[in-house]
C-alpha cells in the first residue's frame, strides 16, 4: 500500500485553493463532483481503506475523514459567498431609480364631472364666491321643510326621494333630492353678505337615457341687503359665457315655480343643431339649464334672518347636463359606467387644471 498521510494532505491542498479558485457557482460545482463525487480524487483514495490493514486503517480513515469533511465545508462556505455576490451584481444591474422621469404617460384621467365642476368653481371664484359643501345624506327639514316644501307638499311627490331607513328618533333622513339643503346650511351658520356655490352629489329615483338615480347639481346663494333679480340675471350670463367660452349667449328667463324662491324662472340659452352638431349661444332653438329665483321670505326665516333686512338670489343648475352639452358626450349613463375606455376618451389629464386666465377646457 503506497498511500501516504502526505498524499491526503497534498491533495487536500490542492482542493482547497481550487475552492478558494473558484469563481463562479458552475467552477465550484465542477471541483465538488471532482473531488467528491463517485470517481472523484478523495473517494479515490478512500477505497483504498479496503486493502489496508487495521493499524493503517486507524491513521487512514480519520485521517481521509477529515479530510472529506473539510473540503466539503470548504465547498459549503465558498458557495454561499458566490451566492451573495451573485445576488448582489443582481440587485445592481436590477436596481430601478424612483426619481427617474416616467416615460409611459398617466394612464388616470379625470372626469368630464370632476372637470365641469372645477370650472364652474374657478367661474364663480372669480366672481368672489365661496364653494359650501353639505352632508349627500340630508334631513327632512334641510331638504324640504325649510325650504318652504312641508309635509304633504305636492313638490315632495315631484322629488322622487330616496328614504334611509326610520331610525331609533322615529325619522326617516333622506339621500338629498337637490343642493338646495346646503343654502339652508350656509344661512344657519353664516352671517350675510352670503355668495356660494355647492356643487355636489344629488340623488332621485329615477333611470333612462337622460336621468341617473345619482346625479350632480351646483347650487348658487347670494345674500345680502340688496341682491336683486338684476343681479342674478348678470351673474348667470357671466357663468355661461365663460363656461361655454363664447362671447354671446341668448337667455330666456321663463317664470316657473319652485316653493323657495319668489319669483322663480327657468333658464333657457340659446343654440342652434347642425350636421348633427349643437352651437351654444346663437340659434333658434333653446335648452333648458338651470332654475332660480329671488330667495322666498320663508326660508330666510326658517334660518332665522330678517326678510326685512336681507334678500337675495339662489339657482340651481345640473352638472352632467353641462358636462354632455360641453363636451359632447350623448349618453348619460355612460357617466357613471366606469369604462376606461370612454375615460380615456372623453376624460382630462391630471395636470391640466382649469384657470380663467390659462383657458378653462385647453
Ligand atoms: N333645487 C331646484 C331643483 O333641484 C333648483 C333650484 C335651486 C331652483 C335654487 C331655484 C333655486 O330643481
Amino acid at each position: 500500500m503506497s498511500l501516504s498521510e502526505s498524499d491526503v494532505k497534498t491533495l487536500e491542498a490542492e482542493l482547497s485553493s481550487a475552492i478558494d479558485g473558484a469563481d463562479n457557482l458552475d467552477a465550484l460545482e465542477d471541483i465538488r463532483v471532482s473531488a467528491l463525487g463517485k470517481k472523484g480524487s478523495l473517494s479515490g483514495l478512500m477505497k483504498n481503506l479496503g486493502g489496508m490493514s487495521a493499524e493503517e486503517r486507524q491513521v487512514f480513515g480519520p485521517l481521509l475523514n477529515l479530510a472529506k469533511n473539510t473540503i466539503a465545508e470548504q465547498i459549503t462556505a465558498r458557495k454561499s459567498t458566490l451566492e451573495g455576490a451573485a445576488l448582489e451584481t443582481r440587485l445592481m444591474s436590477e436596481r430601478v431609480d424612483v426619481t427617474l422621469p416616467v416615460s409611459t404617460p398617466p394612464q388616470g384621467r379625470i372626469h368630464p364631472v370632476s372637470q365641469v365642476m372645477d370650472e364652474i368653481a374657478e367661474i364663480f371664484a372669480d366672481m368672489n364666491f365661496n364653494v359650501a359643501e353639505g352632508p349627500d345624506i340630508e334631513d327632512d327639514f334641510h331638504n324640504f321643510t325649510a325650504l318652504n316644501i312641508p309635509p304633504e307638499h305636492p313638490a315632495r311627490q315631484m322629488h322622487d326621494t330616496f328614504y334611509l331607513p326610520e331610525n331609533e328618533n322615529g325619522e326617516r333622513k333622506v339621500l338629498r333630492t337637490h343642493t338646495s339643503p346646503v343654502q339652508i346650511r350656509t344661512m344657519q351658520n353664516q352671517k350675510p353678505p352670503i355668495r356660494i356655490i355647492a356643487p355636489g352629489r344629488t340623488y332621485r329615483s329615477d333611470s333612462d337615457m337622460t336621468h341617473t338615480p345619482m346625479f350632480h347639481q351646483v347650487e348658487g346663494l347670494v345674500i345680502d341687503e340688496n341682491a336683486t333679480m338684476g343681479h342674478l340675471k348678470g351673474t348667470l350670463e357671466a357663468f355661461v359665457k365663460a363656461f361655454f367660452e363664447v362671447d354671446n349667449v341668448k337667455m330666456r328667463f321663463r317664470p316657473s315655480y319652485f316653493p323657495f324662491t319668489e319669483p322663480s324662472a327657468e333658464v333657457d340659452i340659446g343654440c342652434s343643431f347642425a350636421d348633427g352638431e349643437i352651437r351654444i349661444g346663437e340659434g333658434d332653438d333653446w335648452l333648458e339649464i338651470l332654475g332660480c329665483g329671488m330667495v322666498n321670505d320663508k326660508v330666510l326665516e326658517h334660518c332665522g334672518l330678517d326678510p326685512k333686512q336681507y334678500q337675495g338670489f339662489a339657482f340651481g343648475c345640473g352638472i352632467d347636463r353641462l358636462a354632455m352639452l360641453k363636451y359632447g358626450a350623448p349618453d348619460l349613463r355612460a357617466f357613471f359606467d366606469s369604462d376606461m375606455r370612454w375615460l380615456k376618451h372623453y376624460g382630462f389629464l391630471p395636470l391640466d387644471m382649469p384657470t380663467i386666465a390659462g383657458g378653462l377646457s385647453s
